[in-house]
């Protein structure tokens, strides 16, 4: 029970990864509220975790409903403790085919919607006056760039870098901001991914996935759960004095 007594809320988490944020910290005594732009996913996840967890809509690209889904989830669970900025959107294109609209999409939810969540609940926290945890979800694809994920990558280097500039920003107040950065984690987003490569490197479905598994040194892809030890550990007391870091959760794929 390691987040007794906190509240959460955890961005596009009606399914994958934040999902299972939701579920881990549940687990160790903490009310979450789901946040998605798919509202009936959301609550119908929250309504299997059960009444602890509450879901709201929020569009992470949209300055109004970030503003709307923070205070309705504050007025639903009392108080913000934790943030986990986790709602994100891929794309691969070759460079000579990207689309202004494909960068502007996803810098709006990716690097947009990280940092506006985040000021959102800085605010709440620093009128608070008790401190906070704030944790994004960057990427492997934000330490080096990928031929064919430019953007993406663009906006995880994004991610990382608005971690450093609010960790620092924040530590005064007492709001922890780091970041996790996964490698390759099975799920619908990589079913997505898989794909998309399908298409561009005219690869047989499936065949990337076993590619990028069979390439991560621990020797398979990662799961969901094998992300919230970090996610719980970033969230608690004993992560106090860790500050503006991008931790890699990876099984060794990347070394920073
Ligand atoms: N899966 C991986 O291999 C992997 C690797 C590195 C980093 N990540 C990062 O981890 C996070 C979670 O990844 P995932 O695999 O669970 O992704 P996912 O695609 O399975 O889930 C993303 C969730 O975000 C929601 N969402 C999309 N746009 C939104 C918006 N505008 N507002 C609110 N919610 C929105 C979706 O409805 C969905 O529930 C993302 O930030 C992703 O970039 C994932």
């Amino acid at each position: 029970m390691k987040l007794l007594g906190k509240t959460a809320l955890i961005t596009g988490s009606a399914r994958g990864i934040g999902l299972e944020f939701a579920r881990a910290y549940l687990a160790e005594g903490a009310v979450v509220t789901l946040a998605d732009i798919n509202l009936p996913a959301a609550q119908a996840a929250a309504a299997a975790l059960g009444p602890k967890a509450h879901a709201v809509h929020i569009d992470v690209a949209s300055q109004s409903s970030i503003e709307t889904a923070f205070a309705e989830a504050i007025a639903k669970m009392g108080a913000l403790d934790i943030l986990i900025n986790n709602a994100a959107l891929f794309s691969a294109a070759p460079i000579q085919d990207i689309t202004r609209a494909d960068y502007d999409k996803l810098f709006a939810v990716n690097v947009s919607g990280t940092l506006f969540c985040l000021q959102a609940a800085a605010r709440h926290m620093i009128a608070r006056g008790q401190g906070g945890k704030i944790i994004n979800m960057a990427s492997q694809a934000g330490r080096r760039g990928e031929g064919l994920v430019a953007v993406y990558c663009a906006t995880k280097a994004a991610v990382i870098s608005l971690t450093q500039s609010a960790g620092l920003g924040l530590i005064a107040h007492g709001i922890n901001v780091n970041a996790i950065a996964p490698g390759v984690v099975d799920g619908e987003h990589w079913d997505g991914v898989d794909a998309y490569f399908a298409k561009l490197e005219h690869k047989a479905p499936g065949q990337k996935k076993a590619e990028v598994g069979a390439a991560v040194p621990f020797g398979r892809m990662g799961t969901a759960q094998d992300l919230a030890g970090m996610a719980i550990f970033l969230a608690t007391k004993d992560a106090d004095y860790i500050v503006a870091q991008c931790f890699g959760v990876d099984g060794g794929n990347w070394m920073a």
